[in-house]
């Protein structure tokens, strides 16, 4: 990793200052010349009132870490002082902020109370880390370059949600997660608590949400599909006690918690508890597996809407946020298709249908909270049917959702799963089982909160975003920092420095100070950045693929080596190329001495079609493009089933309509196409394949088009979590035409009913 710093030395702004690594970068930096040294006999002044709480942060922090702590006073008596004041900075957005380091000390004005406290944060990101002193650390002196920065947020909203309702993390991890959310100037704590798997708040009125509802009696292993099962019963909950002290030890750092109670969807765990909830009245479960399960509050019974105002009052007791979140994702229509009630509902309310009844549900219950001074914040889902009149919308699945509220002039938090979702994979050569996609450091970095379509008046609207980590695949709290070090340090700049100051390669020069910074505080991370990175590229004239292979540093060597057989062993300066021709199982690691250690492998298996040029009709969804067209004729397969991963093409309610052009007129055998069939993630397989063989002239496209279909059997074999569609027969062409049709809308009784399923293809192999 040093290396990379000294490369950063070499320009002239860093050589004729010291370069700052604060993260998020502020919004004005100038350095100066020479440097304060804060030592045990530095004093913190406070300056005006309501400053105890930054002062006691920093002293807090330097007990923690390099155990001393700075005397407090109020009276400025010279030199060798951290003043703490006030100073009107008129920022539109409370934590605006001035900052100097002179040879009088460190000076930190805030507009407000937060503006002070995030002075601190900058002034925490100035010291150096403890292992670059090498001395003992009570004896430590900082020493703190002359600066003089001015700094304040550009988004209100900046936000971090945890899932608690999936794995349970104890009261000690909260507080550390709420620290790390200061360090980064966010100011939201989204603390989802009631899950399918587990409901994990107190609720004085209805003991048995925790006595029943807080423990399931195993969980899911491995990846979702599996099957398998531990037999370990896993509990837990936070009392009323524990929330209140979450919630003051947040306040302390300028953080509001917003609690999630979700309805009407991923609510079996209170149904368990509570079977009256439902609309078949059970018996349920404390559930043992992920997804979206069809058990959900009844909507037509008067006694849900009681309980979910009795906890409502008791949540709103504990938590002073202005916004309660009411969830409303993934809510299956399933039960109240058939249940009387929820059908008496519907017509009573002269309501369209049920996800008129979901509004219904929804505005019900924000009424309520409207009437006791809260607003409620939902999953995007809450559009449909009609919005809650003054709902703010969390846009989740993609922008859309966030841009259609923003033009209806509802507020609206932005977490799209593209950007957002830290339980995405951050690398393509993931050692751990996640929930799929991928999600790099450097796409976290690049997301625009404001979409393109608003206009300045609605983008307004954009409260700001906040980074969502769900914890399905995170069993202890060493995965949760490693999914969220380094990305959250990247999304901390999207939501607090202005977009002019984003510069990645800025940011990428911080990234060692980053990673030195989580080793101090005894946080894991992510070291995926210095991932080598393996793409598969098509060669200009279709005779195989490139295998190319990308280091962060252009000087690195990399070794390719041929694991069948001969074990042939070829180094390439990075990025290296290398053209694959036929099967090959590969690896690759960076061999330049001193460098991460990072391995690829990759099976290649090549067929008639591998490299060959294919075209699509209809472009794959934006959430799942793969590496485009190309994909399916990559030679690669994904062998481990991944829902999400990127080697597959995601179509949402489209069909796979792709041509392959095999350059010359070839004899064919069979086609074989590779898929998921994962119902309980709406992806299904398709629902006829009609291939068509066209030889070798010069066909217009419209000819192509138009050519008679050859409808075929389909021989399903499932193999690996996926599936091949086998299709056989004997012919001879240039031109192959597939269409894989989707499976149209997804039947009732499933999860997801209703709604388009998804068609995911990995590879059409050309036999
Ligand atoms: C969500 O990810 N289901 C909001
Ligand atoms: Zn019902």
């Amino acid at each position: 990793m040093k290396k990379y710093f000294l490369i950063g030395l070499l320009s002239c702004s860093n050589y004729c200052f010291p370069q700052l690594n604060i993260t998020p970068m502020p919004a004005e930096v100038k350095p100066g010349k020479g440097s304060f040294i804060l030592n045990r006999s530095t004093t913190i002044v406070l300056e005006g009132s309501g400053l105890e709480r930054s002062a006691a942060f920093f002293n807090n922090y330097l007990q923690q870490h390099f155990g001393y702590k700075l005397k407090v006073t109020k009276k400025y008596t010279g030199d060798n002082a951290v003043s703490l004041n006030y100073e009107r900075l008129d920022n539109a957005i409370a934590g605006a902020y001035n900052l100097t380091a002179d040879k009088e000390g460190v000076y930190i004005a805030g507009d407000n109370e937060e503006g002070v406290f995030y002075g601190i944060q900058t002034l925490i990101q100035l010291l150096p880390v403890a292992k670059d002193l090498g001395i003992k650390k009570t004896d430590i002196s900082f020493t703190i370059p002359y600066v003089s920065i001015n700094d304040a947020p550009r988004f209100a909203y900046r936000g971090m949600h945890l899932d608690v309702g999936r794995h349970f993390f104890s009261v000690d991890f909260i507080k550390k997660y709420i620290d790390y959310l200061a360090a980064y100037k966010f100011n939201t704590f989204h603390w989802h608590l009631t899950e399918d798997q587990g409901w994990r708040i107190e609720i004085k009125k209805y003991p048995l949400l925790t006595q029943v509802g807080s423990c399931r009696d195993r969980t899911l292993l491995g990846r979702y599909g599996s099957n398998k099962y531990d037999s370990i019963k896993y509990c837990g909950y936070y009392t009323q006690q524990e929330v209140k002290e979450i919630v003051k030890y947040a306040t302390d750092r300028y953080i509001t918690v917003i609690p999630e109670i979700e309805m009407p969807g991923h609510s079996t765990a209170a149904l368990a508890s509570y079977p009256y909830l439902g609309c078949t009245k059970g018996p349920y479960k404390v559930m043992d597996t992920w997804g979206v399960l069809n058990d959900v509050y009844c909507a037509g019974n008067d006694s849900t809407f009681v309980f979910l105002q009795n906890v409502l009052d008791e949540v709103m007791q504990l938590f002073p946020s202005k916004y309660i979140h009411i969830g409303g994702d993934e809510c299956p229509k399933e039960r109240w298709k058939t249940c009387p009630l929820c059908q008496k509902r519907i017509k009573d309310e002269n309501l369209k249908d049920e996800h008129a009844l979901q509004s219904y549900f929804i505005q019900r219950i924000e009424k309520y909270l409207n009437s006791r001074g809260r607003k409620i914040i939902g999953w995007d889902e809450i559009l449909e049917g009609g919005l809650a009149p003054n709902a703010t919308v969390m846009s989740w699945r993609g922008e859309e959702g966030g841009i259609a509220a923003a033009k209806q002039n509802h507020d609206v938090i932005m977490t799209p799963g593209t950007y957002c979702y830290l339980d995405h994979s951050q690398t393509k050569n993931e050692d751990s089982v996640t929930i799929g996609g991928y999600l790099p450091l450097e796409k976290v970095y690049s997301y625009e909160p404001i979409p393109k379509e608003l206009s300045a008046e609605q983008a307004k609207h954009i409260l700001g975003a906040q980074g969502n980590v769900w914890t399905e695949y995170m069993g202890n709290t060493s995965k949760v920092e490693y999914m969220i070090f380094p990305r959250m340090s990247a999304l901390s700049e999207v939501l607090w420095s202005p977009a002019a100051k984003r510069d990645w390669k800025d940011f990428e020069r911080r990234i060692p100070g980053l990673m030195e910074r989580y080793e101090l505080w005894g946080a894991n991370y992510s070291k995926a950045y210095y991932d080598l990175t393996a793409t598969v590229l098509p060669i200009e004239n279709g005779e195989g693929v490139i295998w190319q292979l990308e280091s962060k540093n252009p000087l690195d060597n990399i070794c390719i080596t041929d694991l069948d057989g001969s074990n042939d062993r070829f180094i390439k300066k990075a990025p290296a190329r290398f053209a694959v021709k036929h099967s090959m199982h590969l690896q690759a690691t960076i061999c330049t001495e001193g460098s991460s250690k990072s391995v690829v492998t990759q099976n290649f298996s090549f067929n008639k079609a591998t490299g060959k040029k294919i075209t699509l009709v209809n472009e794959p969804n934006k959430s799942y493009p793969g590496n485009g067209a190309f994909t399916l004729v990559d030679g690669v397969q994904n062998q481990k089933g991944l829902a999400r991963s990127s080697e597959f093409l995601g179509f949402s309610g489209k069909d796979m309509d792709a041509m392959i052009d095999l350059k010359t007129l070839t004899d064919i055998d069979k086609i074989t196409l590779h898929v998921l069939d994962q119902n309980g993630s709406w992806i299904y397989l398709p629902s006829q394949v009609d291939i068509t063989y066209l030889p070798d002239m010069d066909l217009t496209d419209e000819i192509i088009r138009n050519a008679p279909k050859q409808i075929k059997v389909i021989d399903v074999v499932k193999e690996k979590g996926t599936k091949t569609i086998v299709i056989e027969s004997k012919q001879q062409c240039r031109y192959i035409h597939v269409v894989a049709k989707n499976f149209g809308i997804i039947p009732s009784g499933n999860p997801g009913a209703g709604n388009a399923a998804w068609l995911f293809m990995d590879e059409i192999e050309v036999e």
